[in-house]
């Protein structure tokens, strides 16, 4: 299996994750309260886990040293750093129970799956093919190996964050 499969194949437990949050914007304020805060819940580590991924794809000091590399790895690290900083904000005002105006949340919600769309595009379409001209085939092959060990780990974590956060939130 490719890298890019790998990659693809986590790209698509985020997708996954996006379309129940725009889904849950839907319900009523109180459904739509508590099952926002869950997504966010498992969100949170699973954003964590990408980035780690992703370090260990892109980090690799041999892609790191191309100039084009550099460039998109300061545009999707940049990206990576606003996508944290919204998902706190989020939570920050979910915790506020009822206090925050749902329309303001529900906007800068919107804001937040489109920001992910944006970044997981810009992955795909710019960093990706750039390491596939890049990178050597058997690099990407060793590479793969501890990648795609890290996605099934994201895929378990998501599962399991979601037996606690469906039990307690
Ligand atoms: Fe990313
Ligand atoms: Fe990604």
């Amino acid at each position: 299996m490719s890298v890019f499969l790998t990659l693809t194949k986590e790209h698509r437990l985020f997708q996954q994750l996006i379309s129940r949050l725009e889904h849950s914007l839907r319900y009523g304020e109180d459904d739509a309260r508590a099952e926002l805060r869950r997504i966010l819940l498992v969100l949170l580590p699973a954003l964590k886990r990408h980035e780690q991924m992703e370090d260990l794809i892109f980090q690799d000091p041999l892609y790191r040293s191309d100039k084009g590399a550099r460039r998109l790895l300061v545009l999707v690290e940049g990206q990576h750093r606003r996508i944290g900083a919204l998902h706190g904000e989020l939570l920050g005002l979910l915790a506020q129970q009822g206090q925050v105006d749902f329309r303001r949340l529900r906007d800068l919600m919107f804001v937040f799956c489109e920001k992910l769309r944006l970044h997981f595009h810009d992955e795909e379409t710019g960093l990706w093919l750039h390491y596939n001209q890049t990178m050597s085939r058997s690099l990407e092959h060793s590479i793969n190996a501890r990648a795609s060990q890290q996605v099934r780990r994201l895929e378990r974590e998501i599962r399991e964050t979601w037996s606690v956060v469906s039990d307690y939130v």
